[in-house]
């Protein structure tokens, strides 16, 4: 077993895991650094596939409920085993991180499980989780260390009655009142499982609006979906405290512009207020690797540190947190180290919400463009005119494109609807490819698909949709 590689890769997430295979595929001797005791990273242990595995079985348990007898399927009131749901939730986590496993080993990456860390540019100490350490020489290193839960000074994540997104993926049983605190992606995702599973749903959030990054108009369209669901906002609140007694806790919050202060009672409270990167026990200062101001390792344009010869990918550096996102990086790195023009468009990275319905945008927003005094046209199709989500009765929402009112090149687009999560892949590429909206308006889409709706609100750019 040799100690020499030309890439040594820490952290095994989607980022770490996609650079290594990459970086094998193209000939190089490659290790993956792993200290979780399994690979997939926050994505799949903890983040993107156990909160699809909740919401998938909630949604089914929603629909089961209440979702059937408008199609004239009766099948009594559904009950929840909520043991049952978690022992399945890990179950398909299991089978996944087992499975990036086999595809290191299929690609002969060295998986070593333990803690890495850089004690000189051209290696890395791993502290075996098996005891004892391993020195191993690397040619070049890429930091794929990712991120960690962001906290709320007093506010003590005990991971029982205070969770973080760790803690909401296991709650033993359904609160009663939930308390989100945080109105991102992670507060409605999260929100949306319990929601669904029977509790009372309260976000605080601090902004004017929920997920406030996007599209204002489909940020509102979701706000108001969401309330009708029975979920509960306070907006532009600024939590200040949480009391804990035994069973009950108090979260308190005022306006986020000073003002009086107010209280509400809950029996969980989930913080999501964003993520940090997590760069602990790396040796990143001793080596002189530089850091942001926001704490994330500085890179240039070829995801080079400050040091020769040792890289950063994924949420350890800027841009946002996706799994996608890293895994683009993981590729561009491998193929910058072995000699290759590796490239990621962040204009082209798609954003998914995965509630009912779905939130899903890529490129500018509205906001975005009025702000870098961009000419832009709108175009829009409702779901209601759309024949196959009548069909299924899904009509909330909408698609809606922003192309440039010179070019006609398509600079944004946001859907909210039931899969909006895979009608943004079309749109994605229009984006990466520079296609128009006309382009689109003249690609023949299945009928009937809600992907037509999609075709629609390109030729809406031009007036000339034809079902609305
Ligand atoms: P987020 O950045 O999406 O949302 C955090 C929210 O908390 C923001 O709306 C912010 O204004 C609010 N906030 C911050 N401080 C607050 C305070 N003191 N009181 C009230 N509100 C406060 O972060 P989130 O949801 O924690 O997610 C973390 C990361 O994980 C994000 O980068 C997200 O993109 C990623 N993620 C992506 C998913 C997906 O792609 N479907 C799923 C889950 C997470």
């Amino acid at each position: 077993m040799s100690d020499n590689f030309d890439v040594v890769i820490i952290g095994g997430g989607p980022g770490g895991y996609v650079a290594a295979i990459r970086a094998a595929q193209l000939g190089l001797s490659v290790a993956c650094v792993e200290m979780r005791g399994a690979l997939g990273g926050t994505c799949l242990n903890i983040g993107c596939m156990p909160s699809k595995a909740l919401l998938h079985a909630s949604e089914l348990f929603e629909e089961a409920g209440h979702g059937m007898e408008k199609f004239g399927i009766k099948c009594g009131k559904p009950a929840i085993d909520i043991a049952r749901l978690m022992a399945s939730k890990d179950e398909t986590v299991k089978a996944l991180t087992d499975g990036v496993a086999f595809l290191l080993k299929k690609n002969k990456v060295e998986y070593i499980e333990g803690r890495g860390s850089i004690p000189a540019a051209g290696s890395v100490n791993v502290a075996l989780t098996a005891g004892g350490e391993r020195m191993l020489a690397a040619k070049n290193i890429v930091i794929a260390t990712g991120s960690d839960v962001a906290t709320l000074p007093g506010i003590d994540i005990d991971e029982k009655q205070i969770v973080s997104s760790t803690g909401a993926l296991s709650l033993p049983k359904v609160p009663k009142h939930l308390v989100v605190i945080g109105g991102g992606v992670i507060g409605l995702e999260l929100g949306s499982v319990w929601k669904r599973l029977g509790a009372d749903v309260t976000v605080i959030e601090f902004m004017d609006r929920i997920t406030p990054e996007m599209d204002g108009e489909v940020s509102k369209t979701f706000a108001r979906i969401l309330k009708k669901q029975g979920f509960t906002f306070n907006l532009k609140s600024k939590v200040t405290g949480v009391k804990k007694t035994k069973t009950t806790l108090t979260v308190t919050f005022e306006p986020a512009a000073g003002g009086e202060a107010k209280s509400v009672k809950c029996d969980r409270v989930l913080v999501a207020v964003g993520r940090k990167p997590y760069t602990e026990g790396l040796g990143l200062k001793e080596v002189g690797v530089n850091m942001t101001d926001r704490g994330q390792v500085e890179i240039d344009e070829h995801f080079q540190t400050s040091v020769k010869g040792i890289y950063a990918i994924g949420d350890v550096v800027r841009g946002a947190m996706l799994a996608h996102k890293a895994e683009d990086e993981g590729t561009a790195v491998a193929e910058i180290i072995a000699g290759f023009a590796g490239h990621v468009n962040y204009d082209a990275i798609p954003g998914v919400i995965y509630t009912m319905p779905e939130v899903a945008s890529v490129g500018k927003s509205e906001e975005a463009l009025k702000a870098d005094g961009v000419a832009y046209t709108v175009g829009k199709f409702p779901f209601t005119a759309n024949s196959r989500a009548k069909v299924n009765r899904q009509t909330d929402g909408f698609v809606k494109i922003l192309s440039c009112a010179a070019s006609d090149k398509i600079l944004g687009a946001h859907i909210i609807g039931a899969d909006a999560g895979n009608m943004i892949a079309e749109l994605t590429l229009a984006v990466e490819k520079g296609l128009t909206a006309e382009d689109i308006a003249y690609c023949c889409h299945a009928h009937p698909t809600e992907t037509e709706a999609v075709r629609e609100a390109a030729m809406a750019t031009d007036g000339r949709a034809v079902h609305m």
